[in-house]
């Protein structure tokens, strides 16, 4: 008779008590004697379930974690929010609010001539310029609109009723007949559209102070200072007149020393003398 040696014997109780969950008598002195055996799996680990699979001896070493991706590493080393910059960071929502509501109300706040041409001009910069410098149209920087209309009633006429109704009307010199090199004619660069009617009254006149004073540089503290305060300035009543309704064509009559501009085309105006 074959004796089974006592470690054998040892090795299938502690088999059985991991698969069983089997009786603590038998696998209690398992314990004390396991110096034997491989490591024991602990039968309090052991599934207790009716199917129970022995726990693997390599699921108890875990993997060694995976490095982290370059992305994933950059992330976990990149600078944190400090605390006290969240607090900025919670207002900033509203504060791009208000910014928003600031620029806005500014916008619509827009007032006088000067204000209103500049949003009244980029129907005018595609053929022009956006500074004025000239394209299709002419250029009116660098004075060279002063040059054409040493009197802004004769710009006024001009672009009212534009080329075509100054060729039906025969009337070719819209401008000052004096103009250094010769005067501007009607139809001689292109066809400027007449805006009488398309925008306002009080806008035409806008676009063309913008022309006059911001692209054209007509001082308005100096030789067109006069002229300033009466059509362009914010004080202007003839804008103030032409916002309530007023008709450029007819804005002489209420005013002196202006002008007429009427209802269709007229010759352009020579520069007044200096006495
Ligand atoms: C479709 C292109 C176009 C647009 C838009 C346009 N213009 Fe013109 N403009 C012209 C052309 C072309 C001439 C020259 C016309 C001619 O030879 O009869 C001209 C001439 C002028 C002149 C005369 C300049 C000079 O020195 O002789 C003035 C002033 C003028 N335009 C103002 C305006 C204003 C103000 C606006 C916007 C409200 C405007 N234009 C929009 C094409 C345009």
């Amino acid at each position: 008779m074959t004796e089974i040696p006592e470690h054998l014997l040892q090795r299938s109780r502690e088999r059985r008590a991991a698969l069983g969950g089997g009786d603590a008598s038998t696998s209690a002195p398992a314990e004390t004697t396991a110096s034997a055996a491989t490591p024991a799996v602990p039968a309090a680990a052991a599934p207790s379930g009716p199917a129970p699979r022995a726990a693997a001896p390599e699921a108890a070493t875990p993997p060694p974690p995976k490095p982290d991706s370059f992305v994933v590493s950059k992330y976990r080393s990149r600078k944190k929010i400090p605390g006290w910059a969240m607090a900025g960071l919670a207002l900033l929502p509203i504060w791009m609010f208000m910014y928003v509501r600031s620029v806005t109300a500014q916008a619509e706040e827009a007032s006088g001539p000067l204000a209103i041409g500049a949003e009244q001009y980029s129907t005018c910069a595609g053929c022009h310029g956006g500074n004025g410098q000239g394209g299709v149209g002419y250029q009116f920087s660098e004075g060279e609109v002063l040059k054409t209309f040493p009197n802004i009633e004769d710009q006024l006429r001009y672009v009212m009723y534009g080329t075509g109704a100054y060729n039906i009307a025969g009337v070719s010199n819209y401008g000052n007949p004096d103009r250094e090199g010769g005067p501007h004619l009607a139809g001689e660069r292109g066809v400027m559209p007449g805006f009488s009617g398309a925008i306002t009254d009080y806008e035409l006149l806008g676009a063309v102070c913008y022309e006059r004073y911001t692209l054209g540089g007509a001082d308005s503290e100096g030789d067109y200072a006069e002229e300033f305060e009466k059509w362009c300035s914010e004080e202007s009543e003839i804008f103030l007149e032409l916002e309530g309704g007023a008709a450029l064509a007819s804005i002489h009559e209420s005013h002196e020393g202006i002008i007429e501009i009427g209802d269709g085309p007229a010759d352009g105006s020579p520069a007044m003398m200096e006495g």
